[in-house]
This record gives C-alpha cells, structure tokens and sequence, in this order.
C-alpha cells in the first residue's frame, strides 16, 4: 500500500511536470516565438529566471526594467537526475528591437553564458545553476525605447556539448547573421567573443554552428519602458 502510494505521487509528479512543460511549449507559440526565434520547441526541462526583485515561472510574466535590472539566477527544473549533472549554456534574446513592429536590429543577445552548472547540492528536482567561467557576452538588462510596446525577452538553455569552445570554431558552411566567418579555407576560424556584436543576431543559426542541442528548455518574460510597464506574474 505504502509502496503504491509513493508510486502514485510519483506518477503524480511526472505527469504535473509534463504539463508544465507542455504549457511552456505552447507560451513559445501563442507568444511567436516559434517562428520569429525558433523553428520549433519541444522542452525537456523548465528553466526559471530569478531576479532579486522579481521571478520568471510562467513564461511571459510581465517585469518593469526596475525588476530585471540585475543579473538573474537561472533555476533549471527537471524529474531527471541526469539533467542536473550536465553543462548548458544560456541565453537571453530581444526579437523586438528596437520594436516590436520593427524589429530591425534583433535579435539583441542581452546575454550568453557558457559552463553553467548545478552549484551544490539542489533543492529536489529545482535547483539553481551558475556559470564556472565568464560569460561570452555579458548580461545586458532589457531596456526598450520609451515609446515602444514591451518586448519578449526569450531565455533558452542549450545543452552544452562536451568540447565545446568558442575559441575557432570552424565555419559552418552557411552564414551566420551578426557574425562574420571567414569560410574560404578549413584553417579559417570562425571568431565570436565578447567584442561581437550584439544586435543582429540569430540563436538558432549560431547554436547549430556551434553544436548546440537544443533548446531544451526555455521562457520569457516582457519588458516595456518603466513608465508603462505592468508588474505582475
Ligand atoms: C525599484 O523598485 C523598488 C521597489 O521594488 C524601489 O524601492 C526603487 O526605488 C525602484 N528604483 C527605481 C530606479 O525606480
Ligand atoms: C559568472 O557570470 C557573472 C555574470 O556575467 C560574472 O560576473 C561572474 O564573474 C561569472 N563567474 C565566474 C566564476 O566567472
Ligand atoms: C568553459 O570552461 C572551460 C574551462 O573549464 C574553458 O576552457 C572554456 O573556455 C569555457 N567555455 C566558454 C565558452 O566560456
Ligand atoms: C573567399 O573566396 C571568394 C571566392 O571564392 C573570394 O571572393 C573572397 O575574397 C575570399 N575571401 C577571403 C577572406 O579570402
Ligand atoms: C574577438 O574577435 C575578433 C575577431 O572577430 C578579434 O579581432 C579580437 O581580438 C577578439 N577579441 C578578444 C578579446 O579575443
Ligand atoms: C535565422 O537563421 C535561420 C537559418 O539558420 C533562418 O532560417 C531564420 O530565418 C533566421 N532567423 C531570422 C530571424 O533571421
């Protein structure tokens, strides 16, 4: 009987995680980011944004720049083990600059860290991942023009394969926006660093370069200028 309980929690458990997941996957394309960012999502683990002053568990939660204004803590979520043993890389990405009904200069990489892992012991099935190494590019808090509606701001985790570098990659034979490979010989590197730029750019061109897999999870939260901006979960 006993064991029968804890089974039945158990099953309990997977199937509110599946849920949660499925409602994730639906946010991404009720809200386009499948299309204007992915070509499909299908989440394996949920990721949660924490800022000091605010969290990101639903996607598209609605922050004032107040409340995004520092770094956050990424929270992976996941009913695998496995999952917590493993290194992602993160990012967050505007497709809305600098609006959304022109978004000329998206997508504007806000951040993109690499070697984010479990840091000790975590809380069951949630815990929190920190980056062992600097960021590729650093965190930019959103910060959309005064007159503009609020922006998506997409956060994905990548699952980081095990010789991951950014230091030469070798060119993929497409082009990659925002980046500029230099594709005539297989010595010719490939150079993506902090100084590149941030606008212009396309996650999913540059995680299939580079190897990525994934996304495996994602969310979003929208920003608008403080002056209009909604608080709210
Ligand atoms: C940000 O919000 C906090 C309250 O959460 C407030 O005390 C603070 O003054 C705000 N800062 C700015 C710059 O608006
Ligand atoms: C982790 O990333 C943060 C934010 O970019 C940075 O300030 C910090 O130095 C990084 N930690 C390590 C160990 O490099
Ligand atoms: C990840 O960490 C390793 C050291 O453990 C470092 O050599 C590598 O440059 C880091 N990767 C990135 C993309 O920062
Ligand atoms: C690469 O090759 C093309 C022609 O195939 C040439 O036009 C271009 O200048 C070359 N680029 C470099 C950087 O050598
Ligand atoms: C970044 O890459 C560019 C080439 O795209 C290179 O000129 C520059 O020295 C690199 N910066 C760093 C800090 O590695
Ligand atoms: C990003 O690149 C992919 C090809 O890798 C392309 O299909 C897609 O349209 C690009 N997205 C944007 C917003 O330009």
């Amino acid at each position: 009987m006993q064991l029968f309980n804890l089974l039945a929690t158990f099953c309990t458990a997977l199937f509110a995680a599946q849920s949660q997941l499925d409602s994730v996957r639906d946010a991404f394309y009720d809200a386009k980011i499948v299309p204007d960012v992915l070509p499909s999502f299908d989440p394996t683990l949920e990721i949660y944004v924490e800022f000091l002053k605010a969290s990101v568990i639903k996607p598209g939660a609605e922050l004032s720049m107040n409340q995004t204004d520092t770094f956050p803590q990424f929270v992976l979520k996941s009913s695998r083990q496995t999952d917590m043993l493993k290194k992602y890389v993160v990012t967050m990405v505007d497709p809305d600059a600098y609006y959304p009904s022109d978004p000329s200069v998206s997508q504007v990489r806000h951040y993109l860290g690499a070697n984010l892992t479990v840091d000790g012991v975590g809380r069951f099935w949630t815990t929190p991942i920190t980056n062992l190494t600097g960021p590729v590019t650093d965190w930019m808090p959103p910060s959309p023009p005064d007159d503009s509606d609020p922006h998506r701001y997409v956060v994905l985790v990548y699952q980081q394969p095990p010789d991951f570098t950014l230091d030469g990659i070798k060119p993929p034979d497409f082009t990659l926006d925002g980046i500029k490979p230099h594709l005539n010989s297989t010595s010719d590197r490939m150079h993506f660093n902090a100084t590149s730029d941030r606008m212009h750019f396309n996650i999913s061109s540059f995680a299939s370069a580079v190897g990525l897999r994934g996304p495996v999870g994602g969310t979003y939260f929208l920003t608008g200028a403080d002056s209009g901006a909604v608080v709210g979960r």
